[in-house]
């Protein structure tokens, strides 16, 4: 499957269609962006490590049960997408109190929460994407109030999931955000799981190997990418 014209360029990934109006192409591009993009670089073969480690987390996923828009990889960081029209709700999964979560609530940071906690952000940068809750939701017609539930608890499920396959790799998850989109009347998972979605902290000394290495000026980003991709993605190493 080729790629034929631009359809949307992001902050990090350029999404391209295909001679298949059901399929799209998914550039991974080495574009790094922080707070609502007013942080820039560019770090080489970031975005092959997150096409990679998106890759094999969707894998994973599927082989668990949950509907993604993943289908192949068409290079090392360009992936073959169903077309969904993405529901513009951020997802966001908690687990560890950390970044916003202790900036805005009392909490102490690394707190480990008694169960998952689960935000909805409106996924508009111009207005640094607010949170939402059900009514509004559903008020702006986002979502219908059966398909924000269906979004929870796969979002639940997702967590459980990762989790665990995180921590047999060494990695603990404080919080990820997800997108999902419609697939026809279906909602399934889209757009990525990676270093750029995703904080992931070492279990052992507790450093990040995540982009709050680029939001905080912690270090080597490239160095953190590809020690994740080596935990998650050994097989791209060889
Ligand atoms: N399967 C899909 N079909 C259509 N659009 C998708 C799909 N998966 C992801 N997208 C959208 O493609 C874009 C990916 O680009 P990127 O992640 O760089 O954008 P972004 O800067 O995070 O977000 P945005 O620019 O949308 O605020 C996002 O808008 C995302 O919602
Ligand atoms: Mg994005």
């Amino acid at each position: 499957m080729k790629k034929t014209d631009e359809l949307y360029s992001g902050k990090a990934k350029t999404i391209y269609h295909t001679e298949d109006p059901n399929l799209l192409i998914m550039d991974f591009r080495d574009s790094l962006t922080a707070f609502d993009g007013e942080k820039k670089s560019e770090v080489p073969k970031k975005g092959y490590y997150n096409a990679q480690i998106s890759k094999k987390l969707f894998e994973l996923l599927e082989e668990k049960g949950i509907k993604t828009h993943y289908r192949e990889m068409v290079a090392g960081n360009e992936m073959l997408v169903d077309t969904v029209s993405i529901i513009l709700v951020e997802v966001i999964v908690r687990n560890i109190a950390t970044g916003s979560m202790t900036r805005k609530y009392p909490f102490e940071e690394g707190t480990v929460l008694d169960e998952p906690v689960i935000v909805m952000d409106y996924k508009d940068d111009s207005r640094h994407d607010p949170m939402l809750n059900e009514d509004i939701a559903i008020a702006l017609g986002l979502a219908t109030r059966e398909e924000l539930a269906g979004i929870r608890q796969t979002a639940l499920k997702i967590n459980e999931i990762l989790k665990a396959y995180l921590d047999e790799r060494g990695l603990l998850l404080p919080d990820f955000k997800l997108e999902f989109g419609r697939r026809g009347t279906e909602v399934v998972l889209g757009d990525e799981i990676s270093c750029d979605t995703c904080r992931l902290w070492d279990k052992e000394t507790g450093d990040s190997l995540d982009k709050d290495v680029f939001r905080f000026d912690k270090g080597d980003l490239a160095a953190a990418y590809r020690e994740v991709a080596r935990r998650i993605v050994p097989e791209i190493f060889d």
